[in-house]
C-alpha cells in the first residue's frame, strides 16, 4: 500500500465518520452502472454547474426508442406525427409531475434552454414606464439581459447588491426594493434560487412575500434544481426557467419555462411563428394567436426527438433521488470547504480564498475561489485550469456569466467597471476587460469554480484537494 493510498483511506474513513448518512454503496453502484467512463478515463469532473453528466442508461434508453420508432413532424395527424406528439406531451406531463406543478396552475413551455425561457419572459412582459424590474446582483446574464427589454419600454431597473464576504443579499435591501412597486402596474422581481457563482441559496419565501406586495416573481432555478428539490405545490413563483442538461446531462438543446397560467396570460408576444397561431394570412395581413397556453409560446417545431429524453432524464434523476443527491453533494462540498479553508503555506498564509459562504449554511455545492501564493496573491486562474486539465480534472474559470457576484467578490467598483464601456474602439472581450481592470487597479477579476453533482464521489473531491496541495509554497 502506498503512502497516497493510506492517506486516501484515512481521509475517506474520517469523512464517513463525520457524515454517517453519506450513502457510499449507492454512489459506488451509480458510478459503476452509468458513469463508469469517468473512472475509465481517470477524469475528475467538477463543473456540474456548467453542465450535468448523463448516465449511459439514459442514452441507451433514448437510442432504443429512436431505433424502434418512426417519428414525423408533430404538426400533423398521421401516425408518425401522433407518436411524436405522444413523446412531447409525455415530456410535458413528466415535467409537471417532477416539479409537482399542477397542470391547472402551471403551463410547461419547452424552449431551447434556460436563456430561451428567460427571453420569452423579457420580450413579452408588459413593462411600461410605471413598471419596475427588480433584480439581484447575483443573477446570470440571461436574467440581467431582460433589463434591456425593460429599459426599452421605459421601466425602471433596480439592482439589489450582494455583500462580501458571503455574497448574500441583504434582506432589508430586498424589502426596500420590493416596497417601491407602483400599485396597479406590472412589476417583475428576479432572483436565483441558487447563485451559479457563489452557490449561495436565497430564501424561497421571498417569492410569496414579493407576490403579496404585488410583484410577479421570476425564480431562476437553473443552478438550483440539479441538486435540490423544487416543489411547485409549496413554492409558487410565476416564472421558472430551467435547462435540462444541467439537471441530467442529456439532452442538450432543451429547456423549459414553467409559468403560472394566470401570469402567462399577461405576456404579449412580439411576433408570431409557425405553431403559435390558429391562422395567419398574407393577403389579409391578420393572424390569431393560439388560445393562451404552452404551444402559443413554442415557436416552430419543438425538439420532438430530444424531448422524450427529458422524460428519461427526469425518471433517472427521480430514481437516483434528488434528495439523496442533495445529501451527498452537501457532505462532499462541506468536506471540500473545510479542507480548502484550512490549507496553509509553510509561512502560515492561507492557500485558498473562498468567494461566498465558507460553510454549508444556506448554500449549494458550487464553490468559487482563488488559489493564493505564499504572499497572498492569486495564481493565474487560467494557468490553474490548464494544470488541472493535465491531471484530468475539469474545473471552470472566468466569471461564469454572473458579473454581479464577480464584481463584488473582487471589489471592483462601478467606476472601474465603467472603464470597459467607455467608447471602446473595438468590442471589449471578457479577457480584454480583465486586463483593463488589472492594469488599472491590480485586481484580478476572474475566478475558479468547482461544482458537484449527481455522480460526484469522495474520490473526486480527494483528487482535487491533492491537486490544490501541489501549490503549497510554490513561488512564481
Ligand atoms: C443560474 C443560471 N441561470 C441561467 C443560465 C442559463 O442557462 P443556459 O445557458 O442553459 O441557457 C445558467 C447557466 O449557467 C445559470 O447557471
Amino acid at each position: 500500500m502506498t503512502e497516497h493510498d493510506t492517506a486516501y483511506r484515512t481521509a475517506y474513513r474520517e469523512f464517513q465518520a463525520a457524515n454517517p448518512d453519506y450513502d457510499a454503496p449507492a454512489i459506488d453502484a451509480l458510478r459503476a452502472d452509468g458513469y463508469e467512463r469517468l473512472d475509465r478515463h481517470g477524469h475528475v469532473y467538477l463543473d456540474y454547474t456548467g453542465a450535468g453528466l448523463y448516465s449511459a442508461t439514459q442514452v441507451e434508453e433514448h437510442r432504443a426508442l429512436l431505433l424502434d420508432g418512426i417519428f414525423g413532424n408533430p404538426h400533423s395527424h398521421n401516425p408518425s406525427a401522433i407518436d411524436s406528439t405522444h413523446g412531447v406531451e409525455g415530456a410535458r406531463a413528466a415535467v409537471h409531475e417532477y416539479f409537482n406543478a399542477s397542470p391547472d396552475e402551471y403551463e410547461v413551455i419547452f424552449t431551447a434552454n434556460a436563456s430561451g425561457a428567460l427571453k420569452l419572459i423579457g420580450e413579452s412582459y408588459p413593462f411600461t414606464p410605471r413598471s419596475c424590474y427588480l433584480v439581484s446582483y447575483d443573477n446570470h446574464n440571461s436574467v440581467n439581459g431582460i433589463r434591456e427589454f425593460a429599459r426599452r419600454r421605459g421601466a425602471k431597473v433596480t439592482y439589489v447588491p450582494v455583500r462580501n464576504p458571503d455574497l448574500r443579499l441583504d434582506a432589508e435591501l430586498i424589502e426596500r426594493g420590493l416596497s417601491c412597486a407602483e400599485p396597479d402596474s406590472d412589476n417583475l422581481f428576479a432572483y436565483p434560487a441558487q447563485s451559479n457563482f457563489s452557490g449561495v441559496q436565497h430564501p424561497l419565501e421571498w417569492t410569496e412575500r414579493a407576490q403579496g406586495l404585488g410583484w410577479d416573481v421570476l425564480l431562476d432555478a437553473a443552478a438550483f434544481v440539479p441538486t435540490n428539490r423544487l416543489d411547485l405545490s409549496v413554492v409558487k413563483p410565476d416564472f421558472v426557467p430551467v435547462s435540462f442538461y444541467k439537471m441530467f446531462g442529456y439532452p442538450t438543446g432543451a429547456g423549459v419555462l414553467i409559468a403560472r397560467r394566470e401570469k402567462l396570460a399577461k405576456l404579449k408576444r412580439p411576433w408570431f411563428a409557425g405553431g403559435t397561431i390558429t391562422l395567419a394570412s398574407v393577403q389579409g395581413e391578420g393572424w390569431y394567436r393560439l388560445a393562451a397556453g404552452a404551444t402559443g409560446f413554442e415557436d416552430g417545431t419543438v425538439d420532438f426527438l430530444g424531448l422524450p429524453a427529458v422524460t428519461i432524464g427526469l425518471k433517472h434523476l427521480s430514481a437516483v433521488g434528488v434528495d439523496a443527491v442533495h445529501e451527498r453533494v452537501s457532505a462532499l462540498a462541506g468536506w471540500l470547504l473545510s479542507q480548502m479553508t484550512s490549507m496553509r503555506h509553510t509561512n502560515g498564509a492561507p492557500m485558498v480564498q473562498i468567494f461566498g459562504p465558507e460553510t454549508m449554511d444556506r448554500r449549494g455545492a458550487t464553490i468559487a475561489f482563488y488559489l493564493l501564493d505564499p504572499e497572498g496573491a492569486p495564481y493565474d486562474v487560467y494557468g490553474v485550469e490548464r494544470e488541472a486539465g493535465v491531471q484530468g480534472i475539469s474545473v471552470r474559470t472566468g466569471c461564469f456569466c454572473n458579473p454581479g457576484d464577480g464584481e463584488v467578490a473582487h471589489n471592483i467598483t462601478r467606476e472601474e467597471m465603467a472603464e470597459c464601456f467607455e467608447t471602446p474602439a473595438v468590442p471589449v472581450t471578457l479577457q480584454h476587460c480583465q486586463s483593463i481592470i488589472q492594469d488599472a487597479t491590480g485586481k484580478a477579476p476572474n475566478t475558479i469554480r468547482i461544482s458537484l453533482g449527481l455522480a460526484s464521489n469522495f474520490a473526486d473531491t480527494w483528487r482535487f484537494v491533492t491537486f490544490a496541495e501541489t501549490f503549497r509554497d510554490r513561488v512564481r
